[in-house]
């Protein structure tokens, strides 16, 4: 079984001089299938362009809260029209940004409502970025029954009780990099408590890249040295770390 790198970055600048190669060392040494992430209007145009070139490369189109400042009905248009693509698995990343708290929150809700319905009108999973804004996040979600279309909730990084709320909902949590920092006790106790069933691996590169290098530009090879962390933290084969989540990356973006 090869791994499923369930969410990357593989527009980003920093991958312009060795794309090509990365990429076929990348399928040569165990990952399976990569799905491209967008975060504005631009990396979601980029997302499409991959796609079509790469054929183990699937793709989701959405504006990350940090880059809603400028959205208009227009791009909601857009966005609705090619998400109809065959190789658009999911809306997102969508969601709430507190941490940078720019734009204003109300801008935030209102462009991540207004994706969800989208979400909801062409029937795909959305991949949810949360960064402290855990409660309004999930009231949001709740209130917009996000549980009709599922989908991750990308780089997890709350306590144990709220990520049984969104497993309750239907929902993956996406595992990466953290998991192996020093600093990541709170992620490491998600993946002791949650079962395997529920987790999806992601590498979120360019950036968050595991230890041991971590700092380093990141890619889909550095998932083994998650796939290593989980297993020992649940006290199961590397083999089967990589089958389940493998299966659960397809359930969640229904290939
Ligand atoms: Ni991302």
């Amino acid at each position: 079984m090869k791994i499923f790198d369930t969410h990357a970055h593989y527009d980003d600048k920093q991958f312009d001089n060795d794309r090509d190669t990365l990429l076929s060392q990348c399928m040569e040494e165990g990952i399976g299938t990569i799905v491209n992430i967008g975060a504005s209007i631009e990396t979601s145009k980029n997302t499409l362009q991959l796609i079509d070139k790469y054929p183990f490369m699937y793709g989701a189109v959405g504006v990350h809260p940090s880059e809603t400042k400028d959205l208009t009905e227009t791009d909601m248009e857009w966005l609705k029209q090619v998400s109809t693509h065959e190789k658009v698995v999911a809306i997102g990343e969508i969601g709430l940004d507190y941490y940078w708290d720019e734009p204003d929150r109300e801008i935030q809700k209102h462009w991540f409502v207004r994706q969800l319905d989208i979400a909801k009108e062409v029937d795909l999973p959305v991949v949810i970025h949360s960064r402290d804004a855990a409660k309004d996040t999930l009231d949001i979600m709740k209130r917009e029954k996000a549980e009709k279309v599922g989908g991750v909730i990308h780089c997890y990084s709350y306590h144990v009780e709220l990520a049984k709320e969104y497993i309750k909902m239907g929902f993956y949590l996406g595992i990466g990099g953290v998991v192996t920092f020093n600093n990541g006790k709170k992620l490491k106790e998600v993946v002791e408590e949650i079962p395997l069933e529920h987790l999806v691996l992601e590498t979120d590169c360019p950036y968050l890249a595991p230890v041991p290098n971590r700092g380093k530009r990141n890619h889909s090879l550095n998932l083994t040295y998650v796939v290593e962390e989980i297993s020992r933290l649940k006290n199961i084969s590397k083999e089967e770390v990589i089958a389940v989540t493998t299966e659960n990356a397809k359930e969640l973006y229904r290939l």
